[in-house]
């Protein structure tokens, strides 16, 4: 039989799917004119750069991050694009996935959010971020994973992995030391390098060491006096020199300052300068950054030669073959079944059941009449505001039409009250909302009419907390307090007063002060959950899932009970020029839990804390071994039995005590922990692996990890503030 033969031309090596990627790298960059060079370096539009179009190199586009793909602007304006195919679905805020602590969500999280990022063209997301939670006025926690180093790793890895799995690119937030938004342009963190080493940075160091981002995002902040986007210390001794970082250091929106600092100091990619990301500069001349044709001319003059520059294409170069070039790349898909029962598990999953008196939750469905639900947050849309995570959601199911649409059928009468009004508006960088949530009553009437209500219902399930409009949780500003805003404290009072059965739902990503704690019967904690919003939370009010969520912070009673406020170090001095703001962190490593058990003082609710409607008992600690080498590892066993008669899922935490006495430590540091699902009766063995890390500290004086040898306490159970079982070991 003839055949045709058609003849092939040797493939270049760059555009060889087969050959390392080293190879295919250094074959384009050999390839490249300065000009394409300095082209693939900075920003093209709001969101993109240039490929390299002769090479067959695709545009670059980003998009935020964390929580959706955030709608499409104009190319040079802030404004919407107006497409209509950029509805996303909204996942729950990561502090809602870190509550999970349920690694398996982050992944599915991660993978679901790729999906939708390949169907919209997005080769990166601005995210995920895991800024630790330093105090609870922070604007922005809720994109973070919380207070503690570890979990905050553990959640953040399988993230980055599922994204990434669908070849797009994660990039990790805000690297480093944005742990408030206030003056966030201004801030210089002054912070002892343990702090750093040991609270600070171990999320990202996961995140580069395990999870293998490909990007990570520079912070607006400074440090040792340096903007994080153009940071020696952090950017090219550690993250690249300590950790290895192979991919791109991207500059948060606006970021870069100077072409100098920039080119040294480790940036790869410039985005947004001339505006924060969220307002202004809608106009931009992008030759101008810092890294277009200012560094080109210092090239030119001689100031540099293209080493620097080799090295920053080398790593964007890098970038397009795990992304826009790469043949693996899954297609995508846009809100999908798949994504919507992906954002309700883990609305489902985070959902923190803090206080149950009574048992009055779940709902008795059986036998209740009337359930009357009051406050603004059970109508407000909360996937708009907030900053740059704002999306355009294809829908967001409310909480009072979620528990309408879950009662109706029960004979039980669903009634509502405003109770108060907090922000009636809805918009952001021009997507609204819709609605229309204005109302003129005056406090007392409001309050009146959801008190008159209350006297006549089973349950009142107030849905209050906080929103994303600014000074709430929302980027660019802190709150200004720990109090609930807009009167709520009043209400809630008021309510309690006439009905024992009030259950008071917060929404937010934040610790609220609720002086009426003890006076009423149950407090969930709601998050901010996205597009399932509503019926998540009705499923878990109503009994139909279990709650398992855990706090992934301490919720103190008021500020001072926590370091950050206690030694008044926030939110920094002014220098006399008022142009750097200098935040001492003094409360060093005491962040959180590690604060509060050092003073000996009882939060509201604990690190770790969260109920169940069932009950678990755990028992009989065994440790593999009593004796551990530094480099070995020790391996703990408790048998978990769910004792009660609903099926449900409780989260087994291992934390250690250092009692060697060699250094300062904290009273325990979560070292493991593991979610199981149990069936009423059912028991299993739980074990928990720890070693490494958990044996070390930041070791000042060596400037390095150093074992800590001597004795230990393990200390395992189901909340910071509830672990009954101990086991002494011995690291050797
Ligand atoms: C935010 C980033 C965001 C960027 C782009 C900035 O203002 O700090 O988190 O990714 O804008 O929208």
């Amino acid at each position: 039989m003839a055949m045709a033969t058609v003849a092939t031309a040797q493939l270049p090596v760059y555009l060889d799917d087969s050959a390392p990627i080293e190879q295919r790298v250094e074959d384009a960059l050999s390839r490249m004119t300065l000009d394409e060079k300095i082209a693939v370096i900075h920003a093209q539009s709001k969101f993109s750069s240039p490929g390299v179009k002769r090479l067959g190199f695709p545009d670059f586009w980003t998009d935020d991050g964390p929580h959706g793909v955030r709608p499409d602007v104009l190319w040079d304006e802030w404004e919407q694009a107006g497409q209509t195919n950029d509805s996303c679905v909204a996942f729950p805020a990561l502090t809602c996935l870190a509550a999970t602590w349920n690694p398996v969500l982050a992944e599915l999280y991660g993978r679901s959010l790729g999906e939708e990022a390949r169907y919209r063209g997005k080769d990166m997301i601005l995210g995920p971020g895991v800024n630790i939670n330093r105090t609870p006025l922070n604007g922005r926690n809720f994109e973070y994973m919380g207070e503690d180093p570890l979990l905050a790793s553990r959640m953040v890895v399988p993230y980055i992995l599922g994204l990434q799995s669908t070849g797009t690119a994660a990039c990790v937030k805000h690297f480093c030391l944005n742990n408030d938004e206030e003056y966030r342009h201004q801030v210089n963190v002054v912070v002892s390098d343990r702090a750093l080493r040991e609270i600070y940075l171990p999320a990202f160091e996961a995140a580069v060491k395990q999870g293998h981002a490909w990007g990570i995002m520079g912070s607006y902040n400074l440090y040792k006096n340096q903007h994080c986007c153009q940071n020696e210390y952090t950017l090219n001794q550690i993250l690249k020199g300590d950790w290895q970082y192979d991919g791109v250091v991207v500059s948060d929106w606006g970021g870069a300052h100077d072409t100098e600092m920039a080119v040294k100091n480790g940036l790869d990619m410039e985005f947004g300068s001339w505006t924060d990301g969220l307002a202004w500069g809608a106009s931009n001349a992008y030759d101008a950054y810092f890294m277009a044709l200012p560094y080109k001319r210092l090239i030119q003059e001689g100031k540099f030669t293209t080493r620097e520059l080799d090295e920053k294409v080398r790593r964007v170069l890098r970038l397009f073959f795990r992304t826009t070039m790469s043949n693996k790349r899954a297609r995508g898909f846009l809100c999908s079944e798949a994504h919507y029962d992906a954002a309700l598990k883990i609305a489902q999953d985070g959902i923190v059941l803090l206080q149950n008196k009574r048992n009055v939750l779940p709902i008795d469905i059986n036998n209740a009449k009337r359930v009357l639900v009051v406050g603004e947050n059970a109508i407000k849309m909360m996937t708009v505001g907030g900053g740059s995570s704002s999306l355009k959601a294809q829908h967001e199911i409310l909480p009072l039409d979620g528990i309408k649409t879950r009662l109706a059928g029960t004979g039980i009468e669903v009634d509502y009250a405003r109770g108060y009004v907090g922000d009636t508006t809805g918009n952001y960088n021009g997507v609204t909302t819709g609605q229309s949530l204005a109302d003129n009553r005056s406090a007392s009437s409001l309050i009146g009419e959801a008190v008159g209500k209350a006297m006549n219902a089973d349950y009142v399930i107030v849905f209050g907390g906080l929103n994303k409009s600014d000074y709430q949780d929302a980027e660019g500003h802190d709150r200004k307090q720990m109090d609930l805003p807009y009167g709520q404290d009043a209400l809630v009072e008021a309510l309690a007063r006439v009905n024992k059965n009030v259950i008071f739902v917060n929404i937010s990503g934040n610790a609220v002060a609720m002086p009426w704690r003890d006076k009423v019967a149950a407090i969930v904690q709601g998050w901010f959950i996205g597009s399932e919003a509503g019926k998540a939370l009705a499923s878990v009010l109503v009994g139909d899932v279990n709650p398992s969520g855990k706090l992934p912070f301490t919720w103190p009673v008021n500020l001072n009970d926590l370091g950050a406020h206690a030694l008044g170090s926030y939110p920094g001095t002014w220098r006399p020029d008022h142009k750097i703001i200098d935040e001492e962190y003094k409360e060093g490593i005491y962040v959180g839990y590690r604060w509060t058990d050092k003073q000996k003082k009882r939060p509201a609710f604990a690190f770790g804390h969260g109920l169940s409607y069932t009950t678990f008992a755990i028992s009989n600690l065994r440790l593999d071994k009593s004796e551990v080498s530094a480099d070995g590892t020790v391996t703990a066993t408790v048998t978990v039995k769910n004792t009660g008669n609903r099926a449900g899922a409780e989260v087994i935490q291992l934390y250690v005590s250092d009692v060697s006495g060699n250094v300062d430590m904290p009273v325990k540091e979560l070292r493991g922990f593991q979610k199981v699902t149990l069936q009423p009766g059912e028991s299993r063995e739980v074990s928990i692996t720890i070693g490494g890390r958990a044996f070390q500290y930041w070791d000042e004086g060596k400037n390095n990890w150093t074992t800590s040898l001597g004795q230990r306490t393990m200390l395992v159970g189901t909340a910071s503030d509830n672990l009954p079982l101990k086991a002494k070991f011995t690291v050797k």
